[in-house]
């Protein structure tokens, strides 16, 4: 049996601006998603503790999983990439989450590149992290239509990554950096709603690309305090960040009711990925204190360590 690892992953700095050129800081994160793969005489799909509602027709016998057609979208498209890529393999893939879907922590690509990853080693081919976030890449693309390469080459490749969208580019950056938070707020609108929603902004008000040009130079800036190991500086730049996001019109007064009775106990905090809820990244000064903020708000939330490597086999 074949078991594979594909991390989540959180988006430090450059959302948004990735998809109008600017480089993204992103990390992969020791929570994510779990493939299995054992050999069977048939094609079988199992999920474990993934979220979906059921309708159930008693007279027709028959179950509907609401909210899962675009999850198997991206199971079906993965396993026919991996078909043509490696051959026909018959066996059970059985996959699990410790992160709700469709929340901007890359669910989607992890599912994507851990089928593929799984897939190969069942085949006997140990696919490398490069090809594997290209085809990754291809996977979301042909399900979503429009896909920065980001999220895809970050589960694929893992560590905290400089990431070029187009044209493709990525730096592997020698950092460390301690735990974050990540609280999960409901999520108003999806990836590709939002980033359309972003786009007719930026085509309508011209000085919007200021807000574009400002992320761009903040993410540089990040760059710089991330090698230096400079907490103070990344806190503020994430602050920054927020509120050029806020200006794209992607953060909502949930976030920024978090952000404000966090702060005595965070370096800084962010939305992480597309916005309007999702992800919310905090960089603690004071786990316990920061714990305290998150109940008392209601928030999900997860304690989350950078992670070295991408989607592996465990
Ligand atoms: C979504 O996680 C990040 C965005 O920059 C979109 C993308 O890069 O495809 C908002």
């Amino acid at each position: 049996m074949v078991k594979v690892f594909a991390p989540g992953v959180i988006k430090l700095f450059g959302e948004h601006a990735v998809v109008y050129g600017k480089p993204a800081l992103a990390a992969t994160i020791d929570r994510g998603i779990y493939v299995e793969c054992e050999k069977e005489d048939k094609l079988i799909v199992e999920t474990v503790g993934v979220p979906s509602s059921l309708r159930y027709f008693p007279a027709e016998k028959r179950a509907e999983a609401l909210g899962s057609e675009r999850f198997f979208a991206y199971i079906d498209t993965a396993l026919r990439v991996a078909e043509e890529q490696w051959g026909s393999v018959r066996a059970r893939f059985t996959i699990k989450s410790d992160l709700p879907p469709g929340i901007g922590a890359a669910t989607s690509a992890a599912v994507s590149v851990g089928i593929l990853k799984a897939y190969s080693l069942c085949a006997g081919v140990d696919v490398d992290a490069y090809s594997l976030a290209k085809l990754g890449h291809r996977v979301e693309l042909e399900v979503q239509g429009i896909a920065s390469p980001m999220d895809t080459a970050a589960t694929s490749i893992g560590g905290v990554l400089k990431i070029w969208a187009n044209p493709f580019r990525l730096e592997k950056l020698n950092v460390r950096l301690p735990p974050f938070y990540i609280a999960v707020l409901p999520r108003i609108g999806t990836t590709r709603e939002i980033v359309a929603e972003v786009k007719a902004f930026l085509g309508r008000r011209r000085s919007a690309a200021n807000i574009i040009e400002a992320i761009g130079g903040l993410v540089e800036e990040a760059h710089a305090c991330l090698l230096a190991g400079d907490l103070e500086c990344l806190g503020e730049l994430m602050y920054m960040n927020n509120w050029l996001l806020g200006a794209l019109g992607v953060v909502d007064g949930r976030v920024v009711t978090l952000l404000e009775m966090a702060r005595p106990f965070i370096y800084g905090g962010k939305v992480s990925g597309a916005g309007r809820g999702g992800v919310v990244l905090l960089l603690p000064r004071e786990g316990a204190m920061v714990e305290r903020v998150l109940s008392s708000l209601g928030h999900v939330y997860h304690r989350v360590s950078i992670t070295e490597t991408g989607a592996a086999a465990v």
